[in-house]
């Protein structure tokens, strides 16, 4: 049983997100977590490569990390996304990744597989919901479950200035991107993981109660 994580950061916070959701779905006994990151841009990339700014020493940080391939989505038995927000929406990358799944759409294979959402954004108010909200809408055109973050999750009913939403994880990076995300926020991240893994057990054992023998064993 794999869930994977894909993500797109470019200064590290959605990065540290999607590290403790892969705590949290590794912490399910029988789910492998699979850590992937969109692919960059070409052009985004050169520059990163070659720049000496922050976002370069990320880049050098995470650029080990496997791209995450239309096949990796295929393999999964739950998916969660994570991206950086641009305008109250996920990145370009990210949309690029969920773009591409036109054959897995076609041929039903995402349908009834968890799905979670986490993101990050500079400011308290810089578009959290809305970009959870809307990278769900592709999510539910493929087919999949929305699970998100329920509010009996410890941290979640707050009015700091922090993450923690019941759309799904999230974090607040700073105008400047001088901040970390909190140790609730984490915890938040680690249930959220977490959660998607527990769904997609459940999810399978049923399909697999529902399944013939020839092809539940294959
Ligand atoms: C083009 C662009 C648009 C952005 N739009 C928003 C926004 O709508 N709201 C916000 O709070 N932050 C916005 N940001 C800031 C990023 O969301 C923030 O730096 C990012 O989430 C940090 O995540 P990362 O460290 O994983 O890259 C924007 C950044 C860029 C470059």
């Amino acid at each position: 049983m794999k869930v994977l994580i894909v993500y797109h950061s470019l200064y590290g916070h959605t990065l540290q997100l999607a590290r403790a959701v892969e705590e949290g779905i590794k912490s399910v006994l029988g789910v492998e977590a699979v850590l992937r990151r969109a692919a960059e841009f070409a052009d985004a990339e050169k520059d990163l490569e070659t720049g000496d700014g922050y976002a370069s020493k990320i880049w050098h940080e995470q650029k080990a990390i496997p791209v995450c391939t239309v096949d990796d989505l295929r393999a999964a038995d739950g998916v969660i996304f994570g991206s950086g927000t641009r305008y109250g929406n996920m990145t370009a990358q990210m949309k690029r990744l969920i773009d591409s799944t036109a054959s897995l759409w076609l041929n039903g294979e995402m349908e009834g597989k968890p799905a979670g959402v986490f993101t990050t954004t500079a400011s308290t108010h810089g578009g959290q919901e809305t970009t959870l909200l809307t990278m769900m809408v592709p999510l539910l055109h493929l087919g999949m479950l929305i699970v998100g973050v329920p509010y009996s999750t410890p941290g979640m009913v707050h009015t700091e200035a922090r993450g923690g939403t019941p759309y799904g994880a999230t974090s607040i990076a700073g105008p400047r991107g001088e901040l970390a995300p909190t140790p609730e926020d984490l915890a938040i991240a680690r249930a959220h993981g977490k959660r998607v893994a527990d769904v997609a057990i459940r999810v399978r054992s049923e399909r697999a109660s529902k399944t013939p023998d020839s092809i539940r064993d294959s």
